[in-house]
């Protein structure tokens, strides 16, 4: 599928185990699936549908997202590596049942070495197709034994990653009388709003779409809401929670924010590096992101072993002590809480992995 050497991926200097081009002329399937790491175990991560513009822009999203799968899963203490794949095309003209299957014979191809899920452009019961041709899946819908919807555990385990920065910052977990603004009420947003107003937080929100902010509010009346992310963050807020697109820390919003507090769901919130520091000078607690947002991974994690929700809860329930852990290892190493993250999934993927060494008859 590609006239590009080889050697495009390895020039990026990544680390990655195993990168494989997938492609079927008939059904149209161009997908490229990477393992960044298999040191804790199967590598798991979504599939992405989506139509990139170049073939480079693709690899470039799935070596990334790969190794962010490891990082989540090692510091989520699952049993779990780290992998990604993407399929490009546009996901409403070309996701067709031949294709997905197609998709799914390369996945099984990997035999156990790479387990898919859903992720932005493919849904539950894509998975169900894939399914038909593939035993490395989960995130399968509720009728196939599957989780479900997983935000409803990513929002709360970052509802209990902000206790934790609480707790850190003021002495105590609560979040009541608090001012946290929300960026995106989507799925998780949504959620997470639930968990912030039942602990008597005040809550200001945002949306581009107004039908998820006619939700919140519906569902919520005492919500108050801005017209958009530049107003959220000028106000006084004590906790800012970016729940929306990724990038959202950058310098500009740096320059007028006012919380103490950054803890959300969003992937890839520190738009470069560096910004790490900027955070960790201006005084604010950041929360990493993938520490916070581990919940749904906790989910379909669960589901390989025949879902109970009740576990995977008091497993997304432990985002807590994680996040805390985090906050106190960046203050006594200091460090910003992004490295000391970094730092916990390293180690625990080198120590933990390495026992693979001990030779078992
Ligand atoms: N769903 C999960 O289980 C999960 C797990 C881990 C991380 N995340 C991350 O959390 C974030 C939210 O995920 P989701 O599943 O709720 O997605 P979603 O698409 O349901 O919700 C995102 C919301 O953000 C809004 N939005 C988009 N651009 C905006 C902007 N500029 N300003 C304000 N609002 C804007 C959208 O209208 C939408 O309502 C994403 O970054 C996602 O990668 C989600």
């Amino acid at each position: 599928m590609t006239d590009r050497p080889v050697s495009a991926v390895f020039s990026r200097g990544t680390r990655h185990e195993q990168v494989v081009f997938c492609h079927d002329e008939h059904s149209g399937l161009k997908a490229i699936i990477a393992v960044y790491s298999t040191a804790l175990g199967p590598s798991l991560g979504g599939t992405r549908f989506y139509p990139y513009a170049s073939e480079d822009d693709a690899i470039e999203d799935v070596l990334n997202l790969s190794q962010g799968m490891a990082y989540k899963a090692a510091l989520a203490g699952l049993d779990l590596g780290g992998g990604k794949a993407v399929i490009i095309g546009d996901p409403k003209t070309d996701k067709t049942e031949p294709l997905l299957r197609a998709y799914g014979r390369f996945v099984q191809s990997l035999a156990g070495r790479y387990y898919t899920a859903c992720d932005v452009g493919t849904s539950s019961a894509d998975m169900d197709v894939i399914a038909r041709e593939c035993s490395y899946v989960t995130g399968r819908t509720v009728e196939h034994g599957g989780a479900g919807d997983s935000s409803v555990l990513t929002a709360f385990g970052v509802y209990q990653g902000m206790r934790a920065s609480a707790k850190h910052r003021w002495g105590s977990p609560s979040l009541e009388g608090r001012t946290v603004g929300v960026a995106g009420v989507g799925k998780v947003g949504h959620h997470l709003v639930s968990h912030l107003t039942a602990e008597g937080a005040k809550v200001v929100v945002t949306d581009v779409s107004a039908d998820a902010i006619t939700r919140v509010v519906g569902e919520h009346p005492e919500t108050t809401t801005v017209d958009d992310t530049d107003a959220l963050v000028r106000m006084d807020l004590d906790v800012y929670a970016p729940c929306a697109l990724g990038g959202a820390l950058d310098d500009a919003t740096l320059d007028v924010l006012k919380a103490q507090i950054v803890c959300g769901a969003a992937n890839n919130q520190l738009a470069h590096p560096g910004i790490e520091k900027v955070l960790d000078e201006r005084g604010i607690t950041y929360a990493p992101d993938y520490c916070v947002n581990s919940g749904g991974l906790i989910q379909v994690a669960d589901e390989l072993e025949g879902f109970s929700f009740e576990r995977a809860k008091s497993r997304s329930a432990k985002i807590y002590d994680t996040t805390l852990d985090v906050l106190r290892r960046a203050d006594a190493d200091k460090v910003p809480p992004s490295i000391a993250a970094d730092t916990l999934a390293e180690q625990r993927m080198r120590d933990v992995g390495r026992l693979r060494s001990v030779w078992l008859p």
